[in-house]
């Protein structure tokens, strides 16, 4: 059989979903993920748009063995350059380039000709291959293009030396007829197709971007671009595992593999979700919490008799084990080490020790741990690997006939420690107000998720606020036992998330 290349995108289009934006360590652990999982390429970054953006693709580059890593640029030197010296290090290193092909944006964006913006392509092209033979161009917007120009555009940056030509559909414009259609036109029409790979890239604006990919598929795409969750800007990108799962369930009908080891999509879900702090709804296709729930009682009997009667996926296929284990106070360090080793985290002594400890406490107020309990802990303490402002102590008081009041001390990161009280609609309202005071800057709450680890009423509760400070959009997120608690932490991994930015962004 065929096969198809799969190229993640999460750590870049993915990582554009506003407030995603992930501290360089996260991102290394997800690319980590992403090599286990067995895609073909990480597009890590973009590096030119921050030095935090570039530091953190260079690390990747460095230390992610045995998967290509890209980064994108626009078509320009100066992000060309910033891309090579991001990806130079890494074992197949490889130069993404993007430009525009269709008139809106031609005319809209570039307020340029058709023959400038082509010519401005090709030289692009011929610049980044004095770096790499690995050149990868992306047409963008070639869902709304005129298809000779789009012929015409692909047919010379493959003379010009491109090995890829990626077609995405910027805008999440067309329908799968209609893509199949520009995939198969340019399959049979361009004259050096056979030079390069011919990749996709589809964002989900019409809900067809699974779709639209395995159309593509159908009708000559090789590689196909993917996020995690289908992650992405404005309504996303082509799902990784609904594409993936297709291609499975369906060997005859499409007649290609991909390397993906499908038992670590669930786990790769998770990390990514968790990472981010984006949850995935409940009735998404492949990784949602209910994929695999049968809840009419016609169903149930169904499956209970045979299986395949409303399952077409085996559960265990995907990585969700049927029997849960459940950890207390009393399993030993090894049955925990193991149980997050079986969860694909493995951690140095000393992480291990001080995440003991968290599990120890969590143990003890909530007897039965749960895989889901495990996670959670592992994006406590420390997450974003910066000290920040940690919270010393929090009290609250409320009532029916109060105005609800919370006291917060914070310890700087000097280790001095300072308290400030204020009033608001509830504890949340008030404690966000006494840590605005504290740090001197207000911040605006856009939105505010709030959901249980796992079921019981000694469920953890896990938070993810997205808060806007200045002009920054950033999501922070924390799990705790108690719900005020981790909302309050959520709040201040969120100020901790921009101030480590801004650091970041000063050192380099
Ligand atoms: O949507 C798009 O066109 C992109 C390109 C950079 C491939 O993300
Ligand atoms: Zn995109």
């Amino acid at each position: 059989m065929d096969r198809v290349a799969i190229f993640d995108t999460t750590l870049r289009d993915g990582e554009q979903v506003p407030g995603a934006k992930l501290a360089s360590n996260e991102k290394l652990e997800i690319a980590r993920q992403l090599a286990v999982l067995g895609v073909d390429v990480i597009e890590a970054g973009f590096p030119a748009s921050s030095p935090g953006d570039f530091d953190a693709v260079r690390t990747i580059a460095r230390e992610v063995r045995g998967v290509s890593i890209t980064a994108l640029a626009r078509a320009v030197a100066r992000d060309i350059d910033a891309v090579w010296e991001a990806v130079r290090e890494a074992e197949m290193p490889q130069i993404h380039i993007v430009l525009g092909v269709s008139d809106i944006h031609l005319q809209g964006k570039f307020r340029r000709s058709r023959e400038d913006i082509l010519a401005m392509g090709v030289e692009a092209v011929r610049y980044a291959k004095r770096y790499t033979p690995y050149v990868q161009y992306s047409t963008e917007d070639a869902g709304r293009a005129d298809l000779q120009y789009l012929k015409q555009t692909v047919f010379r940056v493959i003379e010009a030396g491109a090995t890829v030509v990626n077609i995405p559909d910027t805008t999440g414009y067309c329908d799968p007829q209609e893509f199949g259609h520009i995939i198969q036109t340019l399959h049979d029409e361009v004259a050096n197709l056979d030079q390069a790979v011919l990749s996709v890239h589809c964002h989900n604006d019409l809900g067809m971007a699974t779709a639209n990919t395995l159309s593509a598929i159908r009708h000559g795409a090789r590689r196909i671009e993917v996020t995690v969750n289908g992650l992405g800007e404005r309504a996303g990108n082509t799902a990784l595992e609904e594409v993936v799962m297709a291609l499975k369930v369906k060997p005859d009908y499409y007649g290609v593999t991909t390397s993906i080891r499908t038992e670590e999509i669930s786990r790769t879900s998770r990390l990514v979700s968790s990472l981010t702090g984006i949850w995935v709804q409940p009735n998404k296709a492949i990784v949602g919490s209910n994929a695999f729930a049968h809840s009419s009682g016609i169903h149930q009997d169904g499956v209970l008799k045979a299986r395949q009667t409303y399952e077409i996926i085996d559960p265990k296929s995907v990585g969700i084990a049927e029997s849960r284990m459940v950890l207390t106070a009393r399993s030993g360090r090894h049955a925990v080490r193991a149980r997050l080793q079986d969860l694909g985290r493995v951690l140095e002594d000393e992480q291990f020790e001080q995440f003991h400890q968290l599990f120890l406490d969590l143990a003890d107020r909530k007897k039965e741990v749960y895989d889901e309990d495990l996670l959670a802990l592992l994006t406590q303490g420390d997450p974003i690997g910066f000290r920040g402002f940690e919270l010393a102590a929090l009290d609250v008081s409320l009532g029916s006939q109060r105005t609800p009041q919370a006291r917060v001390t914070l310890r700087y990161p000097n280790g001095d420690e300072q308290s400030a009280t204020a009033t608001g609609s509830g504890p949340v309202d008030a404690a966000y107000s006494a840590i605005d005071q504290l740090i001197g800057q207000r911040a605006r709450v856009l939105e505010f998720s709030l959901q249980s680890v796992t079921e019981g009423m000694d469920a953890q509760a896990r938070v993810s606020v997205r808060v806007m400070i200045n002009s920054d959009v950033v999501i922070g997120r924390a799990t705790d036992s108690d719900v005020v608690m981790s909302a309050v932490q959520a709040y201040l991994d969120a100020w901790n998330r921009i101030h480590h930015q801004s650091t970041a962004a000063h050192h380099v």
